[in-house]
């Protein structure tokens, strides 16, 4: 058995309110505990999008009824509540802004990027959805207005390229890489058709690999749980995402045991940066216990989140959450989640510090 810090995932959709037939904060956050994560941090890119006081006040009173792990929030913008910034800051990890089309469609141009750079409060980071030659620019244009920015699931050599230049620069860059960008390429999309569909795609092998060689470069694993239903998914035209939470974790494990990276580095991904960048309070009585050496297959019958579905159906791990304990209690052991919905809390940088 090893213990770990309780895990914290910086980026999650769990899609409440407005599409909780794909997941809630009940399911999403069980799926946290069974993943080996005590923190999430929920995205802005609801059915209604999450940019406005009213708005993120009604998805934090949802969430605190229904959590089972901790969970925090980010801000979205489409350019038009740059007046509410300031009202919201303390409520929130960051701003999220998608410079690409993903799910939601909630676009932002180059010029509304940069008026939103110069308001938004410098103590908080600005993620960005923003893929291939996008990131440079973008980078660009957050390093005039001075503002700290984390580039959310990288997945080709060119962008993680793009990064390390950045940083050699000096500018204030951090980046994320999901599992699904680390463990699949090109070859297992074509057998996974619509389940392995999701933005940025998936990309061949050489770029695979390039990400696992400079594993250095990158700031914190992210698991982007981006969860559609089985049906949607069959559909005739599939919405891109695919869960993340409860894979994330075991991946990470079995690459350790084939020494692609050391635990000390998995912990560092999932745990200390995501703490230190995101200023995500922590508890020293909150850990996860492991057994290292068990292996198993992913099976979708055995998973908590809602959609019921995994891209890494049918892979054999190495590496298995038996119990989660948050602040001295047991929250999950063996496949079970212990306590009620309401037990999580909310977290932002901000309120914690005064609690
Ligand atoms: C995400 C979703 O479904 O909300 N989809 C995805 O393909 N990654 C949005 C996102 O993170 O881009
Ligand atoms: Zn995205
Ligand atoms: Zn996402």
């Amino acid at each position: 058995m090893i213990k770990l810090p309780g895990l914290i995932d910086i980026h999650v959709h769990f899609r409440t309110p407005g599409q909780t037939y794909k997941e809630d904060f009940f399911t999403g956050t069980s799926a946290a505990l069974a993943g080996g994560y005590t923190t999430v941090i929920d995205m802005p890119n609801n059915k209604v999008p999450i940019t406005s006081l009213k708005t993120l006040e009604e998805k934090i009173k949802i969430a605190k009824k229904q959590a089972v792990c901790d969970f925090g929030f980010y801000y979205g913008s489409l350019g038009e509540n740059l007046d509410t910034f300031t009202k919201i800051q303390k409520k929130v990890f960051g701003l999220k802004i998608y410079l690409n089309q993903t799910t939601g469609g909630y676009i932002v141009d180059e010029k509304k990027f940069e008026t939103i750079c110069r308001k938004w409060p410098k103590k908080l980071p600005i993620l960005l959805h923003a893929e291939d030659d996008v990131i440079g620019q973008m980078i660009e244009i957050a390093g005039r207005a001075g503002q700290r920015i984390h580039i959310c699931h990288i997945s080709s050599e060119k962008e993680l390229k793009t990064i390390i230049n950045a940083k050699l620069k000096g500018y204030k860059v951090t980046c994320g890489v999901t599992c699904h960008h680390l463990f699949l390429n090109e070859n297992n999309v074509k057998k996974l058709g619509p389940y392995g569909l999701m933005k940025p795609s998936i990309k061949p092998e050489k770029d695979v690999n390039f990400l696992w060689r400079h594993l250095n470069d990158i700031d914190i694993v992210e698991s982007d749980h981006a969860p559609h239903t089985i049906d949607e998914k069959n559909s005739d035209k599939p919405p891109f995402g695919v869960p993340g939470l409860e894979t994330t974790l075991p991946l990470l494990l079995t690459a350790v045991n084939e020494n692609k990276l050391s635990l000390a580095r998995l912990i560092e991904l999932c745990y200390a940066n995501p703490k230190r960048i995101f200023k995500v309070p922590t508890d020293k009585n909150t850990y996860v216990e492991v057994d290292e050496n068990k292996e198993y297959i992913v099976e979708n019958k055995n998973l908590q989140t809602k959609c019921g579905w995994s891209p890494f159906a049918g892979w054999k791990v190495r590496g298995k959450v038996k119990k989660v304990i948050i602040r001295g209690e047991k929250v999950y052991e063996s496949g079970e989640v212990l306590v009620k919905p309401g037990f999580g809390k909310y977290v932002a940088p901000a309120i914690l510090r005064s609690e």
